[in-house]
């Protein structure tokens, strides 16, 4: 099963805007794809949930204590080959509470592996780099990291780089691969935005795609719905198609390469 960690400590740098966007996509295209809320604040989950949601991630990761529900038992049905795990403010504490179980950062890992009928799942990410954060880049094949286009949220960038280094060095998960840097709320007429596209363009990680900013993506906030489904012409929508696009390449690559893996080992 492949996952990819949305994720930048930076709030509001379009994490969940990605992960639902994406998500969507995706399951419209026939992959069947699990969205992970691993935000306590739930913007994912509020996205596309009518009523308060009782079982959430906090009760699969747990606090001090074991988890008490499965990641199955949490999973509800969004629409046609869209699921969500959903967290709720709960995970808040789950987080602080973790810090004394051992194997603290492979929970979300060992939750995943009786997952057998998903193609993708996408974890939404909080804007910290704690030890919910450290779950979903230990479980994730690949990572997606938006950042908005100045100059202080590359620094940002950089340090989340570097942290996904000490997640590959220090063996949590050696083969973690960057899919690339989403740039996200981009204005074409602005110098500064054009130039830090450059700059990411330079850089060794990959551009996966730039996001036009407008005001449509809001509407489909308050909508709750995708930026595809609420203005599917748009620019940002239109830009989402194609990072969908990349996606699915690197899916397959991904596939191929893991069942090359099996098959050496069997
Ligand atoms: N392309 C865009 N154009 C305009 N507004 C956008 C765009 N992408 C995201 N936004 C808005 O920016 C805000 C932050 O986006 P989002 O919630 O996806 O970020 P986040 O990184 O998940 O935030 P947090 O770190 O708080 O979880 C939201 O109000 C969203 O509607
Ligand atoms: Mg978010």
């Amino acid at each position: 099963m492949n996952s990819i960690a949305i994720t930048n400590q930076k709030g509001g740098v379009g994490k969940t805007t990605t992960t639902a966007t994406l998500g969507a996509i995706l399951a419209d295209q026939g992959l069947n794809v699990l969205l992970v809320d691993l935000d306590p604040q739930a913007s994912l989950t509020q996205l596309f949930t009518h009523n308060a949601v009782e079982k959430t991630m906090a009760d699969v990761l747990g606090s001090s204590q074991e988890g008490t529900l499965t990641l199955s038992e949490v999973i509800q049905p969004i629409r046609d080959n869209l699921s969500l795990a959903p967290s709720n403010i709960r995970l808040s504490a789950s987080e602080l509470g973790l810090v004394s179980r051992w194997g603290r950062e492979t929970l979300l890992k060992g939750a995943f592996s009786s997952l057998v009928d998903y193609d993708l799942v996408l974890i939404d990410c909080p804007p910290s780099i704690g030890l919910l954060t450290a779950n979903g880049l230990v479980a994730a094949q690949g990572v997606i990291v938006p950042s908005l286009p100045a100059e202080a949220d590359l620094w940002g960038v950089k340090l989340l780089l570097d942290t996904l280094g000490r997640v590959q060095s220090e063996g949590l998960n050696p083969d973690i691969d960057v899919l690339g840097i989403l740039i996200v709320q981009y204005d074409g007429r602005t110098n500064e935005h054009k130039r830090i596209v450059g700059v990411v363009n330079a850089e060794d990680q990959p551009l996966l795609g730039v996001i036009p900013r407008s005001v449509k993506v809001q509407e489909a906030v308050a909508a709750k719905k995708p930026i595809t489904d609420y203005a599917p012409d748009s620019k940002p929508a239109q830009a989402y198609f194609s990072v969908a696009e990349k996606v699915t390449v690197w899916l397959k690559q991904n596939s191929a390469s893991e069942a090359f893996m099996r098959d050496l080992r069997q």
